[in-house]
């Protein structure tokens, strides 16, 4: 077993291990990618405050997130394609966050169907929708989602069309690879990721193939984002996804004080401050730099959360100290998974976990509830430089 000490020793495990097609798909941003490394970039701007001679006994990360105790405050994002990252990778990465303690949300695009995780866990999870328009697989999704007792629904409003991904055209993104020569050339140099999906029957999308009709090619995502996405979706669109669910709903992707405030209007339990990790506007700014303003309007309001760019315990700080109750990680652990599965995500959560516990200690803190503005040093124009 290599010696792992953070998240980019995970990447480079991840990028010798899984095909270049499924490395593409995560490691992309839409267009030029200024966004996606922006969200990295700017969290390391952001410096910490060390603090000395403070007793740094019985500190705790543990915190809530839209009402669930979690061991530190990091849910998995939910990520299309989990499932051929690493085979049944959906299903390990639940068992790993459960056995952590901390949320895991299930993509309406995974490749392990809701039904399947659901009989491999214990605990509830999370459930991510987008906003279609087909009322009739909404309803029926949502009513698979609360028969296999998930506890939350994530909407992601920020997806009605897709952003392009260059490298994913290129690739010919689809779930099974299409074995075309340069696919089948790339594939012979992954043997240990062909050997566990030989092994599982799991290798199509799981809620959507034999749930849905009208796709031209339900093994591509641009066909069905295509097809099937609201592009007429609205505030009244979206309050009627959340009375069907009737249940917790976590907003996810938005990036405007403005539609914050909407979206509180609504009762959202929690929202994410989001860009889709950079993977639909590209040119919006990085969520750490709009975290702040939205916190301020909102904040008192509902939950705010925050993801894009969290590649460490010390990013998770940040946002915590920048006015997020929670972040989302999605990178972060499809490299763990792809790179060594269930024990992978493991992994990627307990470096998280240590260098959020033990920064937090440098920095005088012994609850992850009390970090604020005063853990910071913030570059002069890094919150307004931009009107
Ligand atoms: C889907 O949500 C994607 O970003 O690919």
């Amino acid at each position: 077993m290599p010696v792992i000490t953070c998240i980019d020793d995970l990447k480079r495990l991840y990028r010798r291990r899984v095909p270049r097609m499924f490395y593409d798909y995560a490691e992309s941003g839409s267009w030029t990618e200024q966004t996606f490394r922006e969200n990295s970039t700017d969290f390391a701007q952001i410096r910490l405050r060390q603090r000395i001679a403070v007793d740094m006994t019985g500190r705790s990360t543990a915190t809530e997130m839209a009402g669930q105790r979690v061991t530190m405050p990091v849910a998995l994002a939910p990520v299309g394609l989990t499932g051929m990252q690493n085979a049944d990778g959906e299903i390990k990465a639940a068992r790993a966050a459960e056995k952590f303690g901390v949320p895991f949300t299930l993509s309406t695009m995974s490749i392990c169907s809701i039904e399947d995780v659901a009989a491999h866990v214990e605990k509830p999870f999370w459930f991510q929708i987008y906003t279609l328009n087909d009322d009739d697989f909404n309803r029926r999704i949502i009513d698979r989602a609360k028969a296999a007792g998930c506890s939350a629904l994530v909407i992601t409003v920020d997806l009605q069309i897709l952003g392009q991904r260059h490298r994913d055209l290129k690739n010919g993104l689809s779930a099974p690879p299409k074995l075309t020569i340069p696919t089948m050339l790339n594939l012979a140099t992954k043997w240990s990721w062909g050997l566990e999906m030989l092994g599982t029957r799991r290798r199509f999308f799981g809620n959507i193939v034999g749930h849905v009709e009208g796709v031209s090619d339900p093994a591509s995502l641009s066909a069905w984002t295509a097809e099937k996405f609201d592009h007429a979706l609205n505030w009244d669109k979206i309050r009627k996804l959340m009375d069907m669910w009737g249940g917790k709903v976590i907003l996810k992707g938005v990036m405007e004080p403005e539609d914050a405030e909407r979206a509180a209007a609504l009762g959202a339990d929690a929202i994410v401050v989001s860009n889709h990790g950079g993977r639909q506007l590209d040119g919006a700014l990085s969520s750490i730099r709009m975290l702040p303003e939205i916190a301020a309007a909102v904040g008192g309001k509902t939950e705010i959360w925050m993801d894009g760019g969290i590649r460490s315990g010390q990013d998770v700080l940040k946002a915590v100290a920048l006015g997020a109750k929670g972040v989302m990680i999605g990178r972060a652990f499809v490299y763990g998974l792809g790179a060594m599965g269930e024990a992978g995500v493991t992994k990627a959560l307990q470096v998280i976990h240590k260098e959020l516990d033990t920064s937090m200690a440098l920095c005088g803190e012994t609850a992850v509830t009390r970090l604020g503005r005063h853990n910071l040093m913030i570059p002069k124009g890094f919150l307004d430089g931009f009107a």
